[in-house]
């Protein structure tokens, strides 16, 4: 039996759903402004968010000597994108003040270098900023707590400083984001408490200017697929395909429209054979609509794109676990003990994205599919895939790029004594081999439940957090090690990627919370993104989606 995407009562879905979307739409600029008179709108703060205990963030603290300190820290955000945020950060992290500090200061060199650069009569001022944002840039690529700053670090920020008050005199045609940024810092200097919070809030709002307008967006799509409901039929067609276990089958779970066309683009672009490739794009209720118009008004060559309401699917064999969140790939923030010198008490901080708790629906979603390919949607393709699909996976479950910077021995404190080899290596989502049959073979999906429970009890964490120990464990013993070269992970979060590496990788991973479809991506990677982004069409015009 296929698991059916229910299109029900859509009229008074219609009703309901949208007039809330607009409400929110207003209410969220509203918010904004508003709130900067008393205290920080509550949604993007983290001191807000982690204060309550239902815990969007866990804190570990070990008492074991290997691995002294353990956090984890997320934070989701719930609306926009199939990822979660992990950037805000914690309140205890506010003694890195300045790498938080470097950080703001880049994110408003950047708002007002453009302006700048255009004054004919300030050029070399212009170069002086730019040096000194390719600085701070270089410093940030490698300080991630104050104790890694250089000692020259206080020397940039005052220069910085200076010249971000200097570029602030200039009577300059601002951009909406320098506009938006100079309205808030003028609005607010006054406030003590903003200078402990600013660099969480600068974070944020640099993260929240392009969701703004995939939200824009998406209510768009929505609004439009309701007022022309024609396209049903085109589902009929493709059913046969879409269940037919021959051709090559991949899976993405994603809420964000643009990221998903991204992923599937550039897969189908890079394909030597695109007729034969099916994605199956699994996102929420919210986003189905958009999603639904957006992949009917653009194809990807001969590939067909199913999309498919993970919340309106119901699973018989899940009985009581059957999820009643979404919980998409999960990336979280780790700080280890550095193995290599132990003594010296550095705490290392790494990245990690990992299967979310709606990933071990996937043999149940799919039930006559012998294999998938899943891909997260921050990734670009640059290769043809096809070999992956005969890939001998030697009975493994899950075929998948390991993380060795990161054993199941450095996290044993938080995984419990349910580690089988404490030098396993970490694996990573992004770009994973499901071999579905094997998965049924080895009742993943049993283990998965079993430890669910175990995970939950050891309280330290949240149930999002707790997906984490959850896949790290479930596959332990079922991972096959795809070669790094498929992979380049760290688009996200690392400045300091060569051209080279790039454009040797199979897939890009922008992993890290400067997404490329953010204001804050990191610049020099986003054009790798950007050329499959779709030719400007009139939904992204008005939205002011970048193309
Ligand atoms: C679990 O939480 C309780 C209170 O919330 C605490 O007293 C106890 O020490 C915690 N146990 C562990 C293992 O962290
Ligand atoms: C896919 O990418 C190509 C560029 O490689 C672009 O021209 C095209 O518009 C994109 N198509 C969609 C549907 O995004």
């Amino acid at each position: 039996m296929k698991s059916g995407v229910v299109v029900k009562r859509r009229w008074k879905w219609f009703a309901t759903v949208v007039p809330g979307l607009v409400l929110f739409s207003l209410l969220v600029p509203l918010m904004f402004l508003l709130g900067l008179h008393n205290h920080f709108p509550s949604g993007y703060l983290s001191d807000d968010i982690f204060s309550s205990n239902d815990g969007l963030e866990t804190t570990v603290t070990s008492v074991d000597h290997s691995v002294s300190d353990i956090k984890i820290q997320i934070s989701c955000e719930l609306e926009y994108g199939s990822y979660c945020l992990w950037s805000v950060k914690h309140k205890a992290e506010l003694k890195d003040y300045l790498v938080k500090k470097l950080k703001d200061q880049l994110f408003l060199a950047r708002a007002y270098f453009p302006s700048v650069a255009k004054i004919k009569s300030e050029e070399k001022f212009s170069r002086e900023v730019k040096l000194n944002i390719q600085d701070h840039e270089k410093i940030l690529s490698e300080a991630i707590v104050d104790a890694d700053l250089p000692k020259f670090g206080q020397e940039n920020i005052k220069k910085m400083e200076e010249m971000i008050t200097k570029a602030k005199s200039f009577n300059v045609e601002c951009t909406n984001v320098c506009k938006k940024l100079a309205q808030i810092l003028d609005l607010t200097e006054d406030e003590a408490q903003f200078h402990t919070r600013q660099s969480s809030f600068l974070y944020h709002l640099g993260a929240q200017t392009m969701p703004k307008s995939l939200h824009c967006l998406s209510l768009r799509l929505t609004m439009e697929y309701f007022r022309n409901p024609s396209s049903s039929n085109t589902d009929i067609q493709h059913a046969e395909k879409r269940e037919n276990p021959v051709i090559q089958h991949y899976v993405i779970f994603s809420k964000n429209v643009l990221a998903s066309s991204v992923t599937i683009n550039s897969t189908v672009m890079n394909a030597r054979v695109s007729k034969n490739l099916v994605f199956h794009l699994l996102t929420d209720e919210q986003n189905y609509y958009t999603m639904k118009l957006w992949f009917l008004q653009h194809s990807y060559k001969d590939a067909i794109v199913d999309i498919l309401n993970i919340e309106s699917l119901s699973f018989e064999n899940l009985g009581n676990s059957n999820p009643l969140h979404i919980s998409f790939s999960e990336e979280f923030r780790i700080s280890i003990l550095d193995s290599d010198q132990p003594s010296s008490g550095q705490i290392r901080t790494e990245y990690i994205s990992i299967f979310g708790h709606s990933h071990f629906l996937l043999p149940d979603i799919f039930k006559n599919l012998k294999k998938v390919i899943v891909l997260d949607d921050d990734i670009v393709v640059q290769k043809d895939l096809s070999s992956l699909w005969s890939l001998d996976m030697k009975g493994k479950v899950n075929g998948a790029v390991q993380l060795c910077k990161i054993r199941l021995g450095n996290l044993k404190h938080y995984l419990g004594s349910q580690i089988i080899n404490s030098d396993s290596c970490a694996w990573t989502s992004g770009l994973n081999i499901v071999d579905l049959e094997k998965w049924r073979e080895h009742d993943i999906t049993a283990t998965y439940q079993i430890l669910h429970k175990k995970v939950l009890n050891m309280n330290v964490s949240s149930w999002r957090a707790a997906s984490l120990p959850i896949s790290l464990l479930v596959f332990e013993d079922h991972i096959y090690p795809l070669s790094d070269t498929w992979v380049l992970s760290g688009l996200g979060k690392d400045y300091g990627i060569g051209k080279k590496s790039i454009s040797k990788a199979g897939v890009l991973h922008y992993n890290g919370n400067m997404k490329p479809w953010l204001e804050f991506g990191i610049p020099k990677y986003k054009s790798y993104w950007m050329n499959f982004l779709a030719q400007r069409d009139q939904y992204m015009d008005d939205c002011n989606v970048i193309s």
